[in-house]
């Protein structure tokens, strides 16, 4: 018995080497922010990069550090979740305490490659910022506004947006408002220089949030058949954060919209339900030397859907917290954030939009901490902190990409991965987890439900897959064979109901589980 335990741990150990699991869980999960112009301070791209940083890795993993993925996963599941599973954290442990051994190093997975990774390649709008450098003498965080003109004829919805940074070393946040009401142009024309100084808002009370990005941000998109209003000639306002420190350097900033004419489609509004005015017993006043909890409640006034919620608050604050209890009593976890980190702070998804029946009482719960133990507080000693837009202000909220809730929400899929995709397909040898569960995850299928089109998308260029949709009595439907990349499939002949998609590799063998998808 006891042989027969060593001997599995040796084998466990010969087993993580970089060519066989490392490389690949690197540059899965940890290259697309450590790479020569990521966001990370220093590359993860090679054998010698890893190895070199092997016990900061080593750190860093096993206390769950990285990848930052500030939300408990234990309160709730949400969609694109940037976790490790258990077992890779624990090959890099074996990794580096085995003295990082490299492997066959021709057998490595090749590294990724970062500047044609844009989601939305083929915008259907291209946004430039003008060039902007960080005033020399800021010597203080920079938030500025830029008023971009859409210069649409047409009222339009956006149901995809991405954002680039231009200089990811200095932008720190973005945040992208729809506004029609002129004020932000009077702003910028009363303020020297490209764009206006703008603390936490954007000084426009009719403005309307889009999305936003943050360190390690990715695309938003809406989810089916939903979409942002974006009325003729609305501008675009867009806030930028540059910390401290980025004085002198240059930054022009690029958004890529994807666009659709269809005015069909079901309007979002991102809205903050849980705010200030919702604060149950008193304002959000952090008096010095001390640690406060606060508490909002908002009672939902239609039947709603929100399909995803991004938390919000400054430098004091060390947890967020939100459900929702609907009427009948079920209490519906929202999120949970335990360490609260301004650098870190994210637009989270609902793995499937989460239905708020009339009635439905909203919470929101954060802590704050005012006291000289808290390292991120800003004043030394300790001052009074209240509501307030600058960064040495707090604020507390919660906004919700909302809509009108429709029979059948709860079941449209945002993202029901167990793990996130891994770069080319790339598979850890020798572990339990199947091929084929890894190929099938690297297949995007949406939207689901569909109307006219279905798009397939398979992140790897050397795999190809069979795609096969049939109705429920097994008849074949429609078949896209030997594909890679993007496609999309047309589906305007398909009467609404449900049908059954089947993915086969390319020797025909059936390499994921039936996925149901519902024609509108
Ligand atoms: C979403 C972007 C992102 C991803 C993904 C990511 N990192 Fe990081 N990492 C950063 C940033 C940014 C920093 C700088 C410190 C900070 O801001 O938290 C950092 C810092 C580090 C540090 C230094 C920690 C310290 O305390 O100085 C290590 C080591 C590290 N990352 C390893 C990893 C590993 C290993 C992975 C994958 C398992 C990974 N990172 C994934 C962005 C990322």
């Amino acid at each position: 018995m006891l042989t027969l335990i060593a001997s599995t741990q040796s084998n466990a150990q010969e087993d993580a080497t970089w060519s066989g699991q490392i490389a690949c869980i690197i540059y899965s999960h940890c290259s697309t922010c450590h790479n020569d112009g990521g966001i990370a301070p220093f590359s993860l791209m090679s054998y010698e990069d890893a190895q070199a940083s092997r016990f900061a890795i080593q750190h860093v993993v096993t206390n769950r550090i990285m990848p930052p993925w500030p939300p408990d996963p234990s309160y709730n599941r949400l969609a694109h979740e940037r976790l490790l599973s258990d077992e890779e954290v624990s090959l890099i442990d074996e990794w580096v305490k085995a003295d990082a051994p490299a492997g066959d190093l021709a057998n490595a997975p090749q590294a990724p490659i970062f500047e044609t990774n844009l989601e939305i390649s083929q915008p259907d709008m291209e946004l430039n910022l003008p060039i902007f450098t960080v005033p020399q003498d800021a010597g203080e965080d920079v938030y500025r506004c830029f008023v971009i003109p859409t210069d649409e004829d047409e009222d339009r919805f956006i149901t995809g947006m991405e954002i680039i940074p231009g200089n990811r070393n200095i932008v720190h946040h973005v945040l992208v408002y729809q506004d029609t009401t002129g004020v932000p142009e009077a702003l910028d024309a009363a303020d020297p220089g490209v764009g206006y100084t703008c603390f936490g808002g954007i000084g426009s009370d009719g403005a309307r949030l889009v999305s936003g990005w943050v360190p390690g941000g990715t695309a938003y998109f809406t989810p089916p058949r939903m979409g942002v209003f974006l009325p003729a000639g609305a501008n675009l306002i867009v806030q930028i954060h540059y910390p401290e420190g980025s004085e002198g350097q240059v930054d022009s900033t690029k958004i890529n919209l994807q666009l659709s004419d269809d005015m069909g489609l079901r309007r979002m509004e991102n809205l903050p339900l849980l705010n200030h005015i919702t604060s149950i017993d008193r304002w959000l006043i952090i008096p010095a030397n001390t640690q406060q909890t606060f508490y909002q409640e908002f009672t939902v006034p239609f039947n709603l859907s929100i399909t995803g919620i991004a938390p919000h608050a400054h430098l004091l604050c060390t947890s967020m917290t939100a459900f929702a209890v609907r009427p009948n009593g079920d209490t519906i976890p929202l999120i949970h954030i335990p360490k609260w980190d301004f650098e870190w702070q994210g637009f989270y998804n609902f793995r499937n939009p989460i239905r708020l029946p009339f009635g439905t009482r909203l919470h929101g719960i954060a802590t704050y901490d005012n006291t000289a133990e808290n390292p991120n507080n800003p004043n030394d000693p300790p001052q009074l902190v209240t509501l307030g837009e600058a960064t040495t202000d707090e604020m507390m909220l919660f906004f919700t990409p909302v809509t009108f809730y429709f029979a059948g929400d709860e079941n449209i899929v945002i993202d029901d991965s167990e793990h996130p995709d891994h770069h080319d397909d790339c598979q850890l040898q020798g572990t339990t987890s199947s091929d084929d569960q890894k190929r099938s995850e690297s297949l995007k299928i949406y939207p689901n439900p569909f109307a006219h089109s279905i798009t397939v998308e398979s992140e790897s260029t050397s795999e190809s897959f069979i795609l096969v949709i049939s109705d429920l009595f097994g008849h074949e439907v429609a078949r896209l064979e030997g594909f890679q990349g993007l496609r999309k499939i047309q589906t305007s002949d398909l009467f609404p109901g449900l049908y059954i998609l089947n993915v086969l590799d390319r020797h025909g063998n059936y390499i994921r589980s039936s996925r149901k998808l519902v024609k509108l």
